[in-house]
């Protein structure tokens, strides 16, 4: 039981009131068995007499008559002013500790639904767990302005402030809103009513809801191939039939789709930069994604997840930005350009489906916090987020030609590395037939994450590859790390 400032809160009391041992002994047997098995740790605090007495419906008297008799035996020790706590220095070597059964319980095999029989097969949950350097889509945690942060926090979390404690807005704070839009006219090129914008728990919140709104079984959706995992695994388990589309050179190749897949309901693209091969979709490509779109009343989803990170030239203005005829979701997250444990991002609907994905994402769990969303409101407006990502565009272009220039000296026996002028990670093509995901888990032996490109595919690959993030690996560290890895590679090939 957790030491509490208030005292332990005892939750599993329950007094009996129709047997026939008094309230009295109930209660001081319910005490020294805590105590003695542990459940009440030494030094803990015990709820005021006045507190347990409200809570158990029983007298003071009772209580305090209880209390006073583990005191005079040595359970509990009195504290002048502070309350009663369980007494110090209590060993209890000498007394048999509950005993657990000698054989485990046999539990009868669970039927889950086919849905999560679905999901068990699902391989998004790779984002999970401890980073080691390269893991992909990891930003530079370490060079958060985590002080400036807190101070945006706190502020939100003032007094006068109590109204961000409750579930805050349907759709999402309005200030958070406002500076997204204005966020996305800057640096997108997007026109976009603070209306339009649904705050989510992330990215994946919001291919959730385009989902549930959206798809009915049996629904086709055009998924890059290779492509972002989690939002292909939820559509597919919603029941959509998922058809993988080729990336070539200019992006989504919507020529083969046409030639080979049905009709889409949703098409779903990484335009800014192909998850995971990193290209940027031609501008003729955009055009003629949209035309379709509008022409087969097919609807796209925009993923921009890591479009902050360009090095080179300017970036092409989001496809939404394109879009007169309204055929676009565009999703934003927070999770690369500030760090994924905010759980905020965001998607702007067409007009018309504001309600239903406001209300679907108050049935599924609304899923973000009014206080974030305020400091993170603030901290746009204050120019503190542009100014954290102009630091880090910097930080991260250094990091990636490190990385690149690391790999062709030492690792082109095994690799071939891409090099890329935008995103979070490089794609190295694996040489001499080697598995990416032999070559995968012997690099995580050795403290060094990847992902394999397998990972993000449906159905065989072309080519292996690993896709490598320079963004969470110091550019000092990179040189000995890249080195580790030559020797990896040349024991596998
Ligand atoms: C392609 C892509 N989109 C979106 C996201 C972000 O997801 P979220 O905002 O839920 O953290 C990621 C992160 O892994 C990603 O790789």
């Amino acid at each position: 039981m957790a030491k509490s400032p208030g005292g332990a809160l005892l939750s599993g009391f329950i007094i009996e009131r129709n047997s026939r041992v008094p309230i009295y002994r109930q209660l001081d047997a319910s005490l020294r068995r805590l105590i003695l098995h542990g459940s009440l740790a030494p030094g803990q605090k015990l709820p005021s007499t006045r507190e347990l007495c409200r809570e158990l419906g029983v007298s003071r008297i009772t209580v305090k008559s209880v209390y006073e008799q583990l005191i005079a035996e040595g359970y509990a020790q009195a504290r002048t002013g502070a309350g009663t706590f369980v007494a110090e220095g209590l060993v209890f070597e000498a007394i048999p500790k509950f005993k657990r059964p000698r054989h485990r319980i046999r539990v009868p095999d669970i039927e889950i639904s086919d849905r999560a029989r679905a999901i068990m097969l699902s391989k998004a949950t790779v984002r999970h767990g401890k980073t080691e350097p390269f893991r992909p889509g990891v930003p530079a945690l370490d060079m958060f302005p985590i002080k400036t942060w807190n101070k945006y926090l706190l502020d939100a979390m003032t007094c006068e402030q109590r109204h961000h404690l409750s579930y805050g807005q349907l759709n999402g704070s309005s200030d958070l809103r406002g500076s997204i839009a204005k966020h996305l006219s800057d640096a997108r090129g997007m026109q976009v009513d603070p209306e339009q914008i649904i705050i989510t728990s992330g990215a994946q919140q919001a291919f959730v809801l385009i989902a549930f709104v959206l798809l009915n079984k049996g629904d086709v959706v055009w998924y890059e191939n290779p492509g972002h995992i989690a939002g292909r695994d939820v559509m597919q388990i919603m029941g959509a039939n998922i058809e993988p589309v080729p990336v070539d050179s200019e992006g989504l190749d919507i020529q083969f789709a046409i030639d080979n897949h049905p009709p889409p309901a949703i098409i779903f693209t990484t335009p800014s930069h192909q998850q995971p091969l990193g290209t940027t979709m031609s501008l003729v490509r955009r055009l003629t994604l949209l035309n379709y779109a509008h022409e087969n009343d097919a609807w796209i989803i925009e993923d921009d997840y890591d479009s902050e990170f360009r090095y080179r030239g300017r970036p092409l203005p989001a496809l939404s930005a394109l879009d007169g005829e309204r055929r676009v979701f565009y999703v934003g997250t927070f999770s690369k350009s500030m760090f994924a444990a905010i759980r905020t991002g965001y998607v702007v609907v067409p007009p018309g489906l504001v309600d239903s994905f406001a209300k679907a994402g108050s049935l599924l769990g609304h899923g973000s916090s009014a206080v974030v969303e305020q400091a993170l409101s603030r901290f746009m407006d204050d120019g503190r987020y542009i100014e954290h990502i102009r630091k880090m565009r910097r930080v991260y272009r250094e990091r990636r030609d490190v990385l690149f220039e690391c790999l062709m000296n030492d690792c082109t026996d095994s690799l071939e590395p891409q090099a890329t002028d935008a995103g979070m990670h490089i794609v190295a093509w694996l040489k001499n037939g080697m598995d990416d995901q032999v070559v995968h888990r012997a690099l995580l032996n050795a403290g060094i994450e990847s992902l394999p490109l397998s990972v993000y595919c449906i159905g065989p690959l072309n080519r292996s590859g690993i896709v490598l993030g320079f963004c969470c690996a110091h550019e000092n560290r990179i040189p000995n790390l890249v080195k580790r890895m030559s020797r990896i590679l040349k024991k596998l090939a």
